[in-house]
């Protein structure tokens, strides 16, 4: 995970954590204010485009989130709606400035 102040660091998670846990937890740079209800946007994450497809479909809820996101990419996701699982072992992320 790269945080906003370019800072990349791995970690060795629990399957089930989500990525918001995860970058909140290791003051990555996400706040994840909300704790993962869809409601702020504060865990906006950008996923490596080697990942994305693994990390599992929008739903519309997400996708209307993600909206208010200012930097939302094509391979934007909300950290909260991550779970890690072992097929996700090696998932790269980055934390855009905004947060
Ligand atoms: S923590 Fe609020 S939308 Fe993800």
């Amino acid at each position: 995970m790269t945080s906003t102040d370019g800072e990349t660091k791995t970690f060795n998670v629990n399957v089930g954590l989500t990525v918001m846990e995860i970058g909140r937890d290791e003051l990555m740079g996400i706040e994840g204010i909300c704790g993962g209800c869809l409601s702020c946007a504060t865990c906006h994450v950008i996923v490596d485009p080697d990942w994305f497809e693994r990390t599992g479909k929008i739903s519309d809820d997400e996708d209307e989130m993600l909206d208010m996101a200012a930097e939302r990419t094509p391979t934007s996701r909300l950290g909260c709606q991550v779970k890690m699982t072992d097929d996700l072992d090696g998932l790269t992320v980055t934390v855009p400035d905004e947060i």
